[in-house]
């Protein structure tokens, strides 16, 4: 059985319980993050806990990170999950918390947030299946404006990820107007002419973890790249499309609303990134967290 965290206690999964009057459960009003763990190490953890409370700050949920606090629980849970593997993903949920009755407006400031993490079962793919690719649709973005936030609010992107599902892809790639933000649940990146691409942070997007990365990798390894506005001839003119997220890392695109991206198959530049990304991986786990 899981052991999971919530409000302050770890417990069994069954254990967990929440009232039918948390305004996660109601109005959607809360936020999330997805963090990997690699070698029992948590990836990138500041950088999740920086968002996580740019998140909170969105949406006006008083709650202040406390990072040594954080990084204390959520390895502890992690041990306490060790039968799940060294290498896992850990799910946390913050909502503005329990009010009676059920009002729009925000509950009293006494209200405490209801905190919830576990962890799961994690296991990267391997560079040969990662190879393989997968299938995208195009989509308008049909999602609200502060895509920035990290809300439980998902249901536009579980609809778009639906869809993608039905038309034999694995993921939907968003369109304001003729302007990309990004995927259902990744961001987006595309190669022309040896030069990476993937559009700026803006509200209308979610600053990927895996994104900054990936960014960081292609400075470090003098890979030329730059932020800036695509379209979807951009996209369809691509060499390489490339999608990012903390539980897929880098995927290749080879194929896009039935047509190749490309050659159809996974690119070079590609190639350099993930291998860049798994040494990246490779060390940072091997280093002391
Ligand atoms: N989603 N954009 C959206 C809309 C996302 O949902 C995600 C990740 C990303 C990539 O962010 P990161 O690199 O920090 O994982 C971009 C997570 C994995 C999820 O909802 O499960």
């Amino acid at each position: 059985m899981a052991t999971v965290y919530l409000n302050d206690h770890f417990m069994p999964l069954d254990k967990a319980h929440v009232s039918v009057m948390d305004r996660g459960f109601l109005f959607a009003d809360g936020v999330y993050e997805v963090i990997p763990v690699y070698a029992g190490k948590l990836f990138r953890l500041e950088k999740h806990l920086d968002r996580l409370q740019r998140s909170l700050d969105g949406l006006h949920i008083t709650y202040k990170i406390d990072r040594e606090f954080w990084a204390k629980t959520l390895k502890q849970l992690v041990v306490y999950n060790s039968d799940l593997g060294a290498d896992q993903s850990i799910y946390l949920q913050i909502s503005r918390g329990v009010a009676d009755p059920r009002a729009h407006v925000f509950p009293d400031s006494s209200t405490t947030p209801t905190i919830f993490c576990r962890c799961n079962k994690f296991t990267p793919k391997t560079i040969e299946t990662l190879r393989e690719g997968l299938n995208v649709i195009t989509h308008q973005d049909i999602r609200w404006e502060y895509c920035y936030i990290k809300s439980v609010a998902l249901l536009p992107n579980v609809l778009l990820s639906e869809d993608a599902k039905k038309a034999g892809a694995q993921e939907a790639i968003l369109f304001r107007g003729d302007r990309l933000t990004e995927g259902a649940s990744s961001n987006v990146f595309l190669v022309k002419n040896s030069m990476l691409y993937t559009p700026p942070l803006s509200q209308q997007i979610l600053g990927g973890i895996t994104r900054d990365l990936i960014l960081e990798l292609a400075k470090t390894h003098k890979l030329a790249c730059e932020e800036t506005e695509l379209t979807k001839t951009d996209l369809q003119q691509a060499d390489e499309v490339w999608i990012s997220s903390s539980t897929r890392e880098v995927v290749p695109v080879l194929n896009c609303d039935g047509q190749a991206i490309g050659n159809g198959k996974a690119g070079p530049v590609w190639e350099q990134m993930i291998n860049w990304y798994r040494s990246y991986k490779q060390t940072f786990a091997l280093a002391q967290n």
